[in-house]
This record gives structure tokens, C-alpha cells and sequence, in this order.
């Protein structure tokens, strides 16, 4: 019996630590909080006209898909019925980088982002789990 106390006394700190951890991916994190995990700003705020949203959710929901017709679940994102040219991998990361759409247009939503090549690869995993 005092051999389980101190198990217990050493191994519930220890899990609720590793829980804490998994708690929320480094893409989750991004998306809901506009920072990366080591707590690095994804907003470029000097290129943004838009300063006061520093996070996807804010203006996309939980769920990437609060505003009508602009669902950004990468399900709706890579789906030909819904645009005419599809985003794939890279077309999603070249919206992140250039302010363009799937179609070439330019997005100008006055949101411009900076972040770095994994973490972009975070956040697409986030989204195709939507
Ligand atoms: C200030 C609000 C705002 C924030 C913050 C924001 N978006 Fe958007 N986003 C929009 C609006 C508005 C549109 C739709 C523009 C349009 O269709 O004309 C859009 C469109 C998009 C599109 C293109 C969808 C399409 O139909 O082609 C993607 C992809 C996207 N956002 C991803 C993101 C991601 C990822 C983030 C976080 C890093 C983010 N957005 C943050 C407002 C925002």
C-alpha cells in the first residue's frame, strides 16, 4: 500500500504534465490563438490593416466555417464543387504567404501573415482535421 502511495505521489504530477502537453497541438494553438507554442506572433501587424484580430477563429469559428460560403475546413477548401479551382497543399500555403486565392486573385481580407514553414504545416494539419 505504501509502495502505491508513492507511485501515485510521483506519477500524477507527471500526468497531468503530459496531459497538459497534449492538450492542444502547436496547429490548434495557431489557429485559436494566433501564436505558435513557443508563443511566437503569427500577425505581421505591420503589414495588416486589420490589427485587432490576431487569430484565425476569431473570424472563421471553431469550426472554420462561421461565415457563409467561406468554410475553411480543408475538406471545403479542396473540394471542386465549392471552388473552382481546388486548394491543395500548396495553394493553401501560398494564401498564408502571398494574399492570393486557390484562383490567383488577390484576397486582400487586410490580414497578412508570418509564419514559418512548419508552423504553416501545423496549422493545414489543424484544418484537414476539421
Ligand atoms: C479579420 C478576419 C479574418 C482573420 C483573422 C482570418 N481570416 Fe481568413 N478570411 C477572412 C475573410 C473575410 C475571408 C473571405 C474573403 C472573401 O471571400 O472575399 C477569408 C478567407 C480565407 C481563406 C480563403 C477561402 C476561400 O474561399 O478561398 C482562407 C484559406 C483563410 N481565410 C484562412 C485563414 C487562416 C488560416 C487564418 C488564420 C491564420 C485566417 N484566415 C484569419 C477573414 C479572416
Amino acid at each position: 500500500m505504501k509502495t502505491f502511495k508513492i507511485c501515485l505521489l510521483y506519477l500524477l504530477p507527471l500526468m497531468s504534465f503530459s496531459t497538459n502537453s497534449a492538450d492542444k497541438s502547436n496547429g490548434e494553438t495557431i489557429y485559436t490563438t494566433g501564436k505558435n507554442l513557443q508563443g511566437e506572433k503569427m500577425l505581421d501587424k505591420s503589414a495588416s490593416r486589420i490589427k485587432i484580430v490576431h487569430n484565425c477563429k476569431t473570424c472563421h469559428g471553431v469550426k472554420g466555417d462561421r461565415m457563409d460560403d467561406v468554410s475553411i475546413k480543408f475538406s471545403d477548401l479542396s473540394d471542386p464543387s465549392k471552388h473552382r479551382i481546388p486548394y491543395n497543399d500548396s495553394l493553401f500555403f501560398r494564401f498564408l504567404d502571398e494574399d492570393l486565392f486557390s484562383d490567383g486573385t488577390k484576397a486582400n481580407i487586410g490580414v497578412i501573415w508570418k509564419i514559418s514553414d512548419s508552423d504553416k504545416k501545423d496549422l493545414l494539419e489543424y484544418l484537414k482535421s476539421l
